[in-house]
């Protein structure tokens, strides 16, 4: 596997394999792998002929008390499990290169990036869909892999496919879960034992609204209280936001028809934990 952090160098080699008639994927990280992302790269292998990881820890996305400096990075351990899961190559720019001035251009995503997370991560999905569509600009694949953990993200990413004609093909991969139900997460590790015992109540809450569901509940708030008391009885939770939303607009559902998205943000101490789960899908 090769490591590349010239995006120049990357065009050339992207080019030579197209040219050559490959399929190119490319699964866009933060690094610091864990077991989500390796699913997301082994279906790349399948789906692939030449499998390109990103591993980028974008400062835009990040908000000025967040966790940007502290944020956990290690290419050796990365390229390694990349590596492991089926990756040929490993993209891993330096800050300068991708932003070698103040960047005045920016994706905007209006309604989608200010509702759910967006509320308390000011210009979060603005920094998202700007990199990402860097990242597609540079690299130009024909399908990128995208985790369903980051729902809102997936969203937005999807939309900005459509809205602005990117000739590529978005594939959304199942969370990965610990046995115990919790999402897996870069962020995890932020958690202390105490925080991370408590932490497997938010899959718990949702498959408590997934059995409301299928019992024949459909009015967001029953389901959403419910949960707020299930979360609330662990004393380390502290909710951000518990809400059922469109799958495709992310606005508010009040009444659950086929298929909606519901969406938690949850904190433990400073460690903010997501997760959701489609209500209604096949
Ligand atoms: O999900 C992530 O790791 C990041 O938000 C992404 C998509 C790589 C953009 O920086």
């Amino acid at each position: 596997m090769e490591l590349c952090q010239q995006i120049s160098v990357l065009r050339q080699k992207i080019t030579a394999a197209k040219s050559d008639g490959k399929q190119v994927g490319l699964v866009p990280t933060m690094g610091y792998l864990h077991a989500g992302h390796q699913s997301l790269i082994q279906q790349a292998r399948l789906d692939c002929d030449l499998v390109v990881v990103s591993i980028f820890v974008n400062p835009i996305q990040f908000g000025p008390n967040e966790d940007y400096a502290t944020y956990p990075r290690d290419l050796e351990r990365d390229s390694q499990m990349a590596y492991a899961a089926g990756a040929d190559l490993i993209f891993a720019p330096p800050v300068a290169d991708m932003y070698p001035k103040p960047n005045l251009a920016h994706v905007e995503v209006d309604l989608m990036g200010n509702c759910l997370c967006g509320r308390s991560r000011q210009g979060h999905f603005r920094g998202v869909a700007t990199v990402v569509s860097k990242l597609f600009n540079i690299a130009q694949p024909h399908k990128a892999y995208f985790g369903k953990k980051d729902a809102q993200q997936l969203a937005i990413i999807k939309r900005m496919v459509e809205d602005l004609n990117f000739p590529i093909h978005i594939v959304a991969i199942p969370i990965a879960r610990e046995q115990d139900g919790l999402a897996m997460s870069s962020r995890n590790i932020y958690l202390s034992p105490a925080q991370r015992a408590q932490a497997p109540v938010l899959h718990q809450a949702l498959v408590k609204a997934q059995e409301m569901f299928t019992l024949g509940e459909r009015s967001s708030i029953q389901i959403i209280a419910a949960m707020k008391q299930m979360i609330g009885y662990q004393s380390l939770a502290d909710i951000d936001y518990i809400e059922i939303v469109d799958t495709e607009t992310l606005q508010p559902v009040e009444i659950l028809d086929n298929s909606s998205l519901l969406a938690l943000a949850v904190r433990f101490g400073k460690t903010r934990l997501i997760d959701n789960i489609t209500l209604g899908e096949d």
